[in-house]
């Protein structure tokens, strides 16, 4: 097997992922690992923006974004950790803009802000623009931007080539073995520091917002490590994803003035969330638009309601929104500048994650205690800066900011360690040995497209905007007998080179794993908060349930554990919207 060695390896090659690269590259020997070639990341399907506090347009400042993430986060995100996000925002903007991220312009030439829901003036008061954009294409030039830096500063990029172990024994993290898509092949890559910054899960749901490749990668592979996931109940829905494909079509339509119609032509938010209307919090408008398609004021009865923005007119739409109207076009058929676009909530984003600290350093338990070595930033950790459910355009933030800070940390981290990298563990490569002869050697009956439907199927159904005891307690039954089916899959591609058979065979693994301990999470939290809304339990409870949840993977099934929640300046307070 093929070993690589350097300072510091990197998981994944979206926007945490390379920022964390830029920061420690001029110090220390810097590689990226991805899965994909990294402008592919879906952090370059980010559309709405990115916030900051910077008022170019409207008076803002940092405690108002910090408030607003506060209370959006329904009051579970660590305070310390949403106060560094919010204060080191501006920060990451104009080194963004320095770096060269083409933001749109306000008239006098600063860069310009747009509203976003959750995201308001004078804690919760009054209208505010603080999605700093670039049309509606921000994260895709923010990638753009980072991937030029790395390779103008002599990032090693190992593209395609996908991780399948992680090296961790005795709380220290030694690297990780991928396989080599392109030509096929195991090879080691041993490091001082790793960082996962691997993104997303919600290609386990058959509606969503997210590219193929979001299949919690990195999350699998932390639960096999023996290590636990944070807060993994709480996924967030995208109110508006195109009916039937889930294709996100950016929160920045509403934030330019678009209105949401039900089948009667009535603007439904007004029944839910008058004084906010279509830029109130996601999981509000999320829970709101499925109410109406549920309760038969869907359009034509149907499970989509409509995103209108005719009244914006041409001009602003070519503008303002053109990969909108395009997308609109290409997979819905609709020209939005003459007809509504059909809409239907659609899983976006996991609030929890790999726990870590303010530094991106994973902690292993509810003690906080840290694994040397091992760091993960982006949709893939949970630091936690969003609780039970995330503000608009606070993703990309977070992708910058906590990737940055993972960058320094692991710089200051490979100084210290010194010159020699630790020797490898005994057996370290095997478990990726085992997994690759398994797959090609199966002479197994089952087959991967059915089960990966099956399951994504299930968790659209039973884990969706709203759930119940009845309906998570299916989506585990049904899990349970799918993990079983997966050990008799076998692929009829044996061939080594862009195999993607066996990829989607390795990632429907992935998939199946960190799918139990949402359910299982979902289960034991007996309240609804942010976007875990149960039927059965439609309250918040702040004496029972204010903590976070801790799940391992067992020989037994999920274990769960708890931790406290840090809340420093802004005390729990009723949120109805
Ligand atoms: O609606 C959007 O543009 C998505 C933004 C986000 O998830 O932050």
């Amino acid at each position: 097997m093929i070993i690589h060695r350097h300072d510091v390896v990197v998981v994944g090659a979206g926007l945490a992922g390379l920022y964390a690269a830029l920061m420690t590259s001029d110090k220390v020997d810097t590689a990226v690992v991805s899965k994909v070639y990294p402008t592919r990341s879906h952090s370059g399907a980010a559309q709405g923006g990115c916030a900051a506090s910077l008022g170019n347009e409207v008076e803002d400042h940092w405690e108002w974004h910090f408030y607003d993430t506060v209370r959006g986060s329904d009051f579970l995100g660590d305070q310390d950790a949403q106060e560094i996000l919010v204060k080191e925002a501006p920060l990451v903007i104009y080194e963004c803009e320095h770096m060269g991220v083409p933001f749109s312009r306000t008239p006098e030439g600063k860069i310009a802000q747009r509203p976003f829901g959750g995201h308001f003036g004078n804690f919760g008061k009054t209208p505010m623009r603080r999605s700093c954009y670039a049309a509606d294409r921000t994260g895709h030039a923010q990638l753009h931007t980072l991937f030029e830096q790395c390779l103008k500063r002599g990032v090693r990029l190992y593209n395609e080539f996908f991780l399948l172990h992680l090296i961790v024994r005795d709380d220290r993290c030694y690297g990780g073995v991928a396989w080599d898509l392109r030509h096929g092949g195991l090879h080691c890559f041993h490091a001082k520091a790793v960082m996962l910054a691997t993104g997303g899960y919600a290609r386990a749901w058959k509606i969503t917002t997210n590219s193929m490749s979001n299949t919690g990668d990195g999350l699998s592979l932390v639960l096999r490590a023996g290590l636990p996931l944070e807060d993994m109940e709480f996924v967030q829905f995208h109110p508006t994803g195109l009916y039937r494909s889930g294709i996100l079509v950016s929160e920045a339509a509403r934030g330019e003035g678009g209105y949401l119609i039900n089948g009667k032509g009535e603007r439904f938010m007004e029944r839910y969330a008058p004084e906010k209307m279509e830029l109130a919090p996601r999981d509000v408008i999320s829970r709101s638009e499925q109410t109406e398609i549920d309760e038969g004021r869907g359009i034509n009865g149907e499970a989509y309601v409509h995103l209108d923005l005719r009244h914006l007119g041409r001009e602003a739409i070519m503008e303002k929104l053109p990969q909108i109207h395009e997308l609109a076009w290409k997979f819905a058929g609709v020209d939005c500048i003459e007809e509504p676009i059909p809409i239907q909530p659609s899983a976006h984003y996991a609030m929890g994650g790999i726990p870590t600290d303010v530094h991106g350093q994973v902690l292993k338990d509810e003690k906080k205690t840290p694994v040397v070595g091992l760091y993960a930033a982006g949709e893939c950790a949970c630091v936690s800066n969003h609780g039970a459910n995330r503000l608009g355009t606070n993703s990309t933030l977070d992708c910058c900011v906590y990737g940055r800070r993972s960058g320094i940390a692991m710089a200051k981290f490979v100084a210290e360690e010194g010159e020699l990298l630790p020797d490898l563990p005994e057996g370290a490569a095997e478990p990726a040995r085992e997994l690759v002869t398994r797959i090609f050697k199966s002479k197994g009956k089952e087959r991967m497209v059915e089960i990966r439907e099956q399951l994504r199927e299930t968790m659209t159904e039973n884990m969706g905007v709203f759930r119940t005891e009845d309906s998570m307690s299916k989506a585990l039954r049904v899990v349970k007998e799918l993990q079983e089916r997966y050990k008799e899959l076998s692929i009829q591609d044996k061939s080594q080179q862009f195999n993607t058979e066996f990829m989607e065979a390795v990632e429907l693994g992935y998939l199946l794993d960190f799918v139990e301990p949402i359910i299982v999470g979902g289960l034991a939290r007996k309240e609804s908060r942010g976007a875990h809304f149960r039927k059965d339990f439609p309250q918040r409870d702040d004496k029972n349930w204010l903590k976070h949840t801790l799940a391992w993977k067992t020989e037994e099934g999920i274990r769960l554990g708890y931790k406290p929640v840090v809340i420093t300046r802004f005390p729990p307070e009723e949120r109805k919207y």
